[in-house]
């Protein structure tokens, strides 16, 4: 499966993915904001990742994509985004989302963030997205609403990272279909 923006490929990650994203992974200034992503990351987990996804894909229909963000002329997956917890009965999802620390503030997560927006509410039929973000995570919650996701609260220690072992508050970002239309 594979979607493509301007100067992105959203795809399905393949096991010679885990070389490329272990290396930018393996950074706590990205993990430090992500649930379940050991520091230091191995080949191990990266390994154990790709094997995690390949099982998920073969769920029909599918319950969550969790697309590598290849930038055109890199060719290599530098980042990740994940359409998790799709639920076709309520009509929901949950989008999460990283790329490598180089690649920071240039656009690229909005981007491809827009075209899986679309491809839920247009191709899945969705109604309603949400974005948890750790309430100190400025990155995640400014994109949220750059995206123009509306803040519904903070979920008090909802989080715990993996990474760091700390515990946070969880702000909710929600975006209905409706919204994203106008
Ligand atoms: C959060 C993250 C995914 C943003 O990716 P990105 O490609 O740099 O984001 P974009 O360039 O598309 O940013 C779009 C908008 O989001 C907001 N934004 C992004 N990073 C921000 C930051 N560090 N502080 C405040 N606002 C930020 C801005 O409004 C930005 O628009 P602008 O650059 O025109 O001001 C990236 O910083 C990252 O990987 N962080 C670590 C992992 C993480 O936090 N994942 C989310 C878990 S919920």
């Amino acid at each position: 499966m594979k979607l493509e923006t301007q100067r992105l490929i959203l795809r399905d990650l393949t096991m010679k993915d885990a070389r490329d994203s272990l290396k930018n992974l393996n950074n706590l200034n990205i993990s430090q904001y992500l649930l379940s992503v050991s520091y230091p990351y191995t080949k191990k987990n990266a390994e154990w990742w790709v094997n995690h996804c390949k099982e998920q894909q073969k769920i029909k229909p599918r319950t969550s994509y969790e697309f590598g963000i290849v930038i055109k002329p890199i060719k290599e997956v530098v980042g990740g985004i994940g359409l998790t917890h799709i639920d076709y009965e309520q009509g929901t999802a949950e989008l999460g989302y990283w790329i490598a620390e180089t690649h920071w503030r240039n656009g690229y997560v909005s981007e491809g963030v827009r075209k899986l927006i679309d491809y839920s509410f247009n191709t899945l039929k969705l109604r309603r997205l949400t974005i948890p973000a750790f309430a100190t995570n400025k990155g995640s919650n400014g994109l949220a609403k750059s995206l123009g996701f509306t803040y519904e609260g903070t979920l008090r220690q909802a989080a715990k990272c993996k990474a760091t072992g700390k515990i946070h508050d969880e702000n909710v970002y929600g975006l209905l279909k409706e919204d994203w239309k106008k």
